[in-house]
């Protein structure tokens, strides 16, 4: 996507010195657009850790990026103590954050391109940066596919409405910025939108880490998307008045049986939605699905940050980045960082194949290959 009219993604490896990955250091945006370099495997851990990047996309590439330092810095003299090093930093990275599913996806994705790279150290790290480059160019493509086939839905509403504005909330960021490029819930947007559908968006702010005010709003500004911020408690009065026809969010694990676990006010958005008879969609690559897992709700692992990210708002002020108190100094806070929605509320799942019911046979439908 463009930033400033050049075109960036998320994730890439420095052209000039390719041993160097650089990101998008999200934590300075809207207020500072910063790249930042990795260059080793605790860098790349904190850059998860801490949300330098973050969206279950790009902490996907981002380690499968991270495997490629590894694989770099790994010993070399022998490959028993080479394969050592990679899984040890793989399931470091692997520690970094519990709920995206594609993190682990990722690294063991690597691990297997390099057990199956034929020769010698030197060919398994070349294996290593060709599926870290695979990974990102594939996230991106499958979101660039998200977004036509969603567009279809916004396209409908459109003509429903005889080319009257189409109101999409959304919640959290599942923009571009959460992926490699084009994101799940906006893409379905920015394709509509250049094909010249009229399409406003509601974006949650998304407490207490605020990507929905801070970085969905400069994403759908940067893209010329007409949109609105409110506060996260919002969306159902919105829903009640009529000012809401579709609902779109991203994933960061879903169950091949339906149930979505998305950043924390997700649940309630969809209650909200169905309530009010308006459609929930949820928008997501395949690297999203848990195959294994059944029971979203008692299974999914749900990240749980600290509670300085509740009790602190960090803004701009004077030109500096400033982060207030907002609670009594001793109060006690909690900062569950998902919830998960389950698959009776979800209208459908929107991915690289096309469009199907949040449910084991739809899923199963689409992909075919996963049916044991
Ligand atoms: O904590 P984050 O910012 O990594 O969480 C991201 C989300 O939960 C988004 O809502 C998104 O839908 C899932 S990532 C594509």
């Amino acid at each position: 996507m463009k930033v400033h009219g050049k075109q960036y993604r998320t994730i890439w490896l420095n052209e000039d010195n390719p041993k160097v990955v650089q990101i998008i250091d999200q934590r300075h945006l809207p207020h500072k657009f910063v790249i930042e370099d990795l260059t080793t495997v605790d860098e790349v851990a904190r850059a998860i850790k801490d949300m330098h990047v973050r969206g279950a996309g790009l902490i996907g590439a981002t380690a499968g990026f991270g495997m490629y330092i590894a694989s770099l810095l790994a010993p070399q003299q022998s490959e028993q103590k080479f394969m050592e090093a990679l899984v040890s930093d793989g399931e470091k990275l692997k520690a970094t954050r519990p709920t995206a599913v594609n993190l682990e996806w990722a690294v063991n994705r690597q691990l297997e391109a390099v057990e199956a790279a034929a020769g010698d150290v030197k060919a398994k790290i070349m294996a290593c940066r060709d599926m870290a480059q695979t990974i990102a160019d594939e996230d991106a493509d499958f979101c660039r596919r998200i977004g036509e086939h969603g567009a279809a839905i916004i396209e409908e509403i459109s003509r429903a409405k005889a080319g009257e504005t189409v109101n999409v909330l959304t919640h959290c960021n599942a923009g571009w910025l959460a992926f490699v490029d084009f994101g799940t819930a906006t893409a379905p947007i920015y394709a509509a939108h250049d094909k010249g559908i009229k399409v406003h968006v509601w974006v949650d702010e998304t407490r207490p880490r605020n990507q929905g005010a801070g970085l969905t709003a400069w994403e759908l500004g940067q893209h010329g998307v007409p949109h609105t911020v409110v506060v996260d408690n919002v969306g159902g009065h919105l829903m009640q008045h009529g000012m809401v026809d579709l609902v779109i969010t991203g994933t960061d694990r879903t169950t091949y049986t339906g149930d979505v676990a998305n950043k924390i006010g997700t649940y309630l958005k969809a209650l909200a939605a169905k309530d009010n008879g308006i459609p929930f969609y949820v928008g997501l690559p395949s690297s999203t699905f848990d195959w294994v897992i059944r029971d979203g709700v008692n299974e999914i692992p749900i990240e749980r940050r600290d509670a300085t990210e509740v009790k602190y708002i960090p803004g701009q002020l004077d030109g500096e980045i400033r982060s207030i108190l907002v609670t009594p100094e001793d109060s006690p806070a909690e900062n569950y960082a998902f919830d998960v929605t389950p698959a009776r509320l979800v209208t459908g799942l929107i991915t690289e194949r096309g469009i199907c019911a949040a449910s084991e046979e739809g899923v199963l439908g689409l992909y075919p290959e996963k049916r044991s």
